[in-house]
């Protein structure tokens, strides 16, 4: 009911409503419209009461509620489904905690802040408060578990596409799953998945997209590689819109390869945004360092690279990071 309130004073387009409207619309009394409204105002909505004309809304917060995102959502199963915290450890954790039950294939997982946010390789991950979008999509896919990482490229060409679309800024992507800006870090993926021998019960694609985020809450070792939208383009940018076009995005890249049980469809998209492909390299294993050149990712979403012995070698994204030569790429 608070948000069939919400969703009249919207309608009403700046106009007010009268209690009493509301109370007849809801068939309920006024003071328990007046109840709601107090909710929605404790909530960041700023919402004019006047005795006699009632009840307008001013601005909506800038918080990631799920009925603010759905009202923007064009999806059909990615985000019906949406857990709104206002803080949690990490959203990939607690998708991880969802995916061990029964839950709804395409739930997302949304977080204003985490506390222990989580990156690859066992990396803290900086997710600062209301500044940034952290969010996991729980899904249940019929695919084997090699096939997981090129859920991971799906995840990355879909945030380009919806920077692109939001904000109309180019992003590149570092292999596997970076995306950068101005060769500065912007997002970071996580896919995780709970799985038995023969069959994937739950993968976890975890986005950080650091969006509106000052340099202060880059931490100082990050702030050599790492940026946000807000840095980069001086404004900040709608964080609703952009994980409403993220998801159906993703939804569409998804669903694709769901059919087709590759991604052959979007690799040549993928390699445009390649920021890496061509580069001399480091790649960073457990072992130590190795000098390289990479020439492509293959259709199982595995980089190719030319060793110094003219050999070529096939890596997949759990094995090494890879790293430019002096920079980041
Ligand atoms: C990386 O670049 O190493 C991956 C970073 C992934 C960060 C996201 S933020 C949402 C989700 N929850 C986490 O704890 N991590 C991922």
């Amino acid at each position: 009911m608070k948000s069939g309130v919400l969703e009249e004073l919207k309608k009403s387009m700046g106009k007010h409503l009268s209690g009493e409207e509301l109370s007849k619309k809801f068939g309920v009394s006024r003071t328990a419209i007046w109840k709601h409204i107090k909710k929605l105002k404790e909530e960041g909505y700023i919402i004019e009461s006047s005795t006699n004309k009632g009840y307008v809304l001013i601005e909506s917060p800038d918080a990631l509620y799920p009925d603010e995102i759905k009202e923007l959502l064009d999806t059909s199963f990615v985000g019906k489904e949406i857990i709104y915290m206002d803080s949690i450890d990490s959203t990939n954790s607690q998708a991880k905690r969802l995916g061990e039950g029964d839950f709804i294939d395409g739930t997302v997982i949304i977080a204003e802040e985490q506390t222990t946010g989580r990156g690859r390789l066992g990396r803290d991950w900086v997710s600062p408060k209301g500044k940034g979008i952290w969010m996991t999509i729980l899904l249940k896919p019929e695919i084997k578990a090699e096939q997981a990482s090129q859920i991971t490229l799906i995840a990355a060409i879909s945030v380009v596409k919806g920077i692109k679309k939001t904000c109309g800024v180019d992003t590149m992507i570092k292999w596997p799953n970076d995306l950068v800006l101005n060769g500065q870090k912007l997002c970071g993926i996580l896919t995780e998945l709970g799985a038995e021998i023969d069959r994937i019960n739950y993968l976890c694609v975890g986005i950080g997209i650091n969006a509106n985020l000052d340099k202060e809450d880059l931490g100082n070792h990050e702030l050599k590689t790492a940026t946000s939208l807000k840095l980069a383009a001086g404004v900040a940018v709608d964080r609703k819109k952009l994980i409403a076009e993220v998801l159906k995005a993703f939804e569409d890249y998804y669903s694709e390869f769901l059919i087709n049980s590759n991604i052959d469809f979007m690799i040549e998209e993928y390699k445009k945004s390649s920021a890496n492909i061509g580069k001399e390299v480091r790649l960073i294993t457990k072992d130590g360092e190795i000098r390289a050149k990479t020439e492509d990712v293959n259709s199982r979403g595995h980089l190719l690279v030319r060793l110094k012995d003219g050999s070529l070698r096939e890596i997949s994204s759990g094995e090494v990071s890879v790293r430019g030569i002096y920079d980041y790429i």
